[in-house]
């Protein structure tokens, strides 16, 4: 692998970053090793990581898919022969990115700032009646001035408690898949510049030194640690859970910043970035890649798990539970309750087999 491209791109990636707002700093990331190291790296494309995988008779649902990384992403899987459900925040717009990849998909609306329509784009994938494979949690919003959306501030609205619930509408329908990924597209911002205490459980409105990077990276860690959480839960199931960190990419997703910071952010992608190929090789490894099939509750960067040196509270199970908490009550009934899987128990039951 090319470890001097990919350090610098780790360390300009950070610069970029910083002109957003959202930090800097070497991001001490470690290969970790209770997960193989695979042969691909930051230059790997989507289509190179999936390149000998079908996905022929497995149903993926991409949200997020009218452009950026979603959209590759779903390109790719649907051209390894998924059928791909692609998220938009309005059906024309999701139908159009549909209509422009080959393969089999179908476009569904989905606006995460509203209850109503997550819930509603979740019946009309239940309603396929198949098992879901892979489900990857991407839509994502940065930028605006400090909102407020159903009681909490938007990023974390958007980016994490529409997908929180989400999932939980759709979950049970990965119990029948042979083996079922939720994949979350978090960020690097997750760790770098999030608060110090972490999730700040009491200005979850954000109106407390409101900035976009701080909400921005609030919401990242949000991701992380509803993926780590989810995979606790799901231990025992054939189901996993990983989050991970896309790379840096020019994408829309600065949409909404100043003309400055988006200027910037693409002066410095374009020197140092990754293309939007390689930014969905990540989503698509980590949603595909054999050698993962029980790799569960695991942060990705550059298509192999790291681990985070440093203080961040990434692995805060302590966090990411009581996140869980505050998640279920925020949704309250339109959440469907699930039995969850006894891990203990199911650890007992295989004592009597082996
Ligand atoms: N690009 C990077 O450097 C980078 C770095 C780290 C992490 N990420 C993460 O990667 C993911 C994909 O982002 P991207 O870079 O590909 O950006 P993007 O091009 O802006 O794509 C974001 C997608 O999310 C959708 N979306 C935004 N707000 C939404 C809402 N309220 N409800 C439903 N869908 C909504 C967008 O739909 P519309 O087009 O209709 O707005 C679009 O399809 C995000 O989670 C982002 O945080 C990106």
């Amino acid at each position: 692998m090319n470890g001097n491209r990919r350090q610098f791109i780790r360390l300009s990636g950070g610069v970029a970053i910083a002109t957003l707002g959202t930090g800097c700093g070497d991001p001490l990331t470690t290969h970790d090793s209770s997960v193989p190291e695979s042969p691909y790296h930051a230059q790997s494309t989507a289509e190179e990581v999936t390149q000998d995988i079908d996905l022929s008779n497995k149903l993926a649902v991409v949200t997020g898919c009218t452009s950026g990384i979603g959209f590759e992403t779903m390109r790719v899987l649907a051209k390894r022969g998924a059928y791909v459900v692609g998220t938009g925040r309005t059906l024309e717009k999701a139908k159009k990115a549909c209509n422009s990849v080959a393969g089999v998909t179908t476009p569904l609306a989905m606006e995460l700032t509203d209850f109503e329509s997550i819930v509603a784009c979740a019946d009309a994938i239940r309603r396929i009646k198949a098992p879901i494979d892979i489900i990857i949690c991407n839509a994502g919003m940065r930028g605006g001035d400090h909102e407020v959306v159903n009681g909490v501030e938007k990023h974390f609205q958007v980016n994490h408690l529409g997908h929180f619930l989400f999932v939980n509408r759709l979950i049970d329908r990965m119990f029948f898949a042979w083996q079922g990924r939720v994949v979350i597209i978090g960020s690097r911002a997750a760790y770098q510049s999030a608060p110090s205490a972490g999730i700040e459980f009491g200005n979850i409105d954000g109106g407390r030194d409101y900035s976009v990077s701080k909400a921005y990276a609030h919401s990242k860690l949000a991701n992380a640690l509803f993926s780590l959480e989810l995979s606790r839960q799901l231990r025992g199931t054939r189901i996993t859970a990983n989050a991970l960190h896309p790379g840096v990419i020019n994408t829309g997703i600065v949409r909404r910043e100043s003309f400055l910071v988006r200027a910037a952010f693409g002066a410095l992608t374009a020197v140092s970035g990754k293309t939007l190929e390689e930014g969905a090789a990540t989503p698509c490894f980590v949603a595909t890649h054999p050698s993962l099939g029980s790799v569960s509750g695991k942060y990705f960067e550059d298509c192999n798990a790291v681990t985070v040196t440093g203080n961040h509270h990434l692995n805060n199970s302590e966090m990411a539970a009581k996140l869980w908490t505050l998640s279920e009550s925020l949704l309250g009934d339109y959440l469907i309750r699930h039995e969850r899987p006894d891990y203990e128990e199911f650890q007992e039951s295989l004592k009597k087999w082996l």
